[in-house]
């Protein structure tokens, strides 16, 4: 099963990925975890993608698409996967058509604008390896350090909320035409995000069973 998860900055796409992918027996792939991860390994990707991420902005599409077409050719993807954050423009979405990769399901999880903010202000990430948690809403074990290996928290430099409000200006701007483009695919599917983490899961799980 090869998934597509859409969603507004913080709506939760990451956290579901990571629930569903363990569900369905997949892998989760994150675009934004792969730009994170060469921005702190000092790579010329990581360099290049910069100074787009930190000011709310997109990558570039030859970039991304160029990360996700050297993603998907390794061996750990022919059981199915979840693409969580790309594709986010209407190109990235032809060049992943183009590439033969075929989509079977598109979920948006929808949260509202006002609900982002709160939200956002809260999370915090593993400096060791990227895992994410909330404050209130998912703290880790000990409420200090990542329960995967003990990594110091911090909030990440894209979700000051000025930045935020940029990153939400740019999703309706030119991710949101992505729901028209896999509409009329017949392949997008909305869940609401809930209040509760477990019962998003849920409902999508529903969703991609049915
Ligand atoms: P990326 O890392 O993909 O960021 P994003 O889309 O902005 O998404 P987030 O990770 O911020 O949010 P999420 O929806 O995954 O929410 P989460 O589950 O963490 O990309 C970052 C940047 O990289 C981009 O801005 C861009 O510059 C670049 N980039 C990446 N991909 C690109 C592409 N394809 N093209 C171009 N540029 C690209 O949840 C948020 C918080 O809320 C967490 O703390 C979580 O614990 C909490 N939470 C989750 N669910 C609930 C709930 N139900 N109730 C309460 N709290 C909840
Ligand atoms: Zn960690």
């Amino acid at each position: 099963m090869n998934l597509v998860f859409l969603g507004a900055p913080g709506a939760g796409k990451g956290t579901q990925a990571e629930y569903i992918c363990r569900h369905f027996g997949i892998i989760s792939i994150s675009t934004g975890n792969i730009i994170r991860e060469a921005l702190k390994n000092g790579t010329e990707l990581g360099l290049k993608a910069k100074t787009y991420m930190d000011a709310g902005g997109l990558v570039p599409d030859e970039i991304v698409i160029d990360i996700i077409k050297e993603r998907l050719a390794q061996d750990d993807c022919k059981d199915g996967f979840i693409l969580d954050g790309f594709p986010r423009t209407v190109p990235q979405a032809v060049a992943l058509d183009k590439m033969g990769v075929v989509i079977d399901k598109v979920i948006e999880i929808f949260v509202p604008d006002e609900k982002i903010t709160e939200r956002m202000s809260g999370r915090r990430v593993c400096e060791v390896c990227g895992a994410s948690y909330h404050i209130e809403y998912k703290p880790p074990k000990n409420g200090e350090t990542c329960d995967n290996d003990g990594g110091h928290l911090i909030q990440r430099k894209d979700d000051a909320p000025e930045t935020v409000k940029e990153r939400l200006r740019v999703y309706h701007e030119q991710t949101e035409p992505l729901k028209g483009y896999y509409e009329e695919q017949g392949k997008l599917y909305i869940v609401e995000g809930q209040e509760d983490i477990k019962d998003t899961t849920r409902y999508t799980v529903e969703v991609l069973e049915n």
